[in-house]
């Protein structure tokens, strides 16, 4: 199985960002193979990776009901040999890890068919991967949805505010209700201003009882290369934003995870 780590939150908050630093930081670690999951209906990683996407899990889902129906599965093909074999095709080969697109379902499509075929893809395709990082949607309904089986860590992104603190602890809270089979949640609080976390917001993040994993500042650099087009993992490793994310994977991954 690989080792999973997921990016949960409120919207807006850079769990796309983040999760497209822990990938190149894991790349640049051999830690090998990698498989980036963009679990988020308006998919974007790929495009904080630098890489294009052609066919989604939603495509996918599409042609095999369309084909089901109609009774036009290829020659000799069960259902799950056809899945498995379009599932390889949607797996998007990046600079040194994989990655896999759930996307929309077309027309009216529910997004619970795509997040069943997403679920059932990552238990298929766990054992082939070492560390598989998933970006979700903004909010907590994926948690109920239980996109994974199992997840090791799960980082909760907040931005800095006493809000934005409520809405992780909202996460744990969601957690443990479910009783997802998730081993440890972390916060990191995202786009921290210069003077650092208030002591309103430590007080809050330790009144929640939620693991603090560091804090990432604001970085302008990221705006401007978001603006630009330019993909966030071509960013300086010492910028700011980049070094400070690294600092976490180096504490809370680099002891997880075996070479
Ligand atoms: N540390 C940072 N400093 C400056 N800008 C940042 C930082 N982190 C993220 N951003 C910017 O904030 C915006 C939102 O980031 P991102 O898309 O990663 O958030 P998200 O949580 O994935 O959003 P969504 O909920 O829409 O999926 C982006 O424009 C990104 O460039
Ligand atoms: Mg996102």
């Amino acid at each position: 199985m690989a080792y999973t780590i997921a990016v949960a939150g409120k919207g807006g908050t850079g769990k796309t960002t983040l999760a497209g630093f822990l990938i190149d930081y894991l790349v640049e670690k051999k830690f090998a193979p990698v498989l980036g999951v963009d679990a988020d209906p308006n998919a974007n990683l790929n495009e904080v990776l630098g890489e294009d996407v052609e066919i989604t899990l939603g495509d996918i889902r599409e042609d095999i009901s369309v084909k089901n129906r109609d009774g036009k599965l290829p020659g000799g093909m069960s259902k799950t040999d056809y899945i498995n074999y379009k599932l390889q095709q949607a797996i998007i080969e990046g600079h040194g890890f994989d990655l896999l697109v759930m996307g929309r379902p077309e027309g009216a499509g529910c997004y619970c068919f795509a997040n069943g075929i997403l679920r059932e893809a990552t238990d298929r395709l766990s054992d082939n991967y070492k560390v598989m990082v998933i970006d979700n949607e903004a909010g907590l309904e994926h948690l109920s949805r239980r996109t994974t089986k199992s997840v090791d860590i799960m980082f909760a992104v907040s931005e800095c505010s006493k809000r934005g603190i409520e809405a992780a602890a909202r996460v744990k809270e969601l957690i443990e209700e479910l009783k997802l089979d998730v081993k440890e949640l972390y916060l990191i609080v995202n786009r921290v201003p210069e003077e650092g976390l208030s002591d309103d917001i430590k007080q809050a993040i330790e009144g929640y009882g939620l693991k603090l994993a560091g804090i990432v500042p604001l970085d302008a650099k990221v705006f401007e290369y978001d603006n630009k087009g330019i993909p966030l993992v071509q960013l300086p490793k010492d910028s700011n934003a980049v070094k400070n994310a690294r600092q976490i994977f180096d504490k809370i991954i680099i002891p997880q995870i075996k070479m």
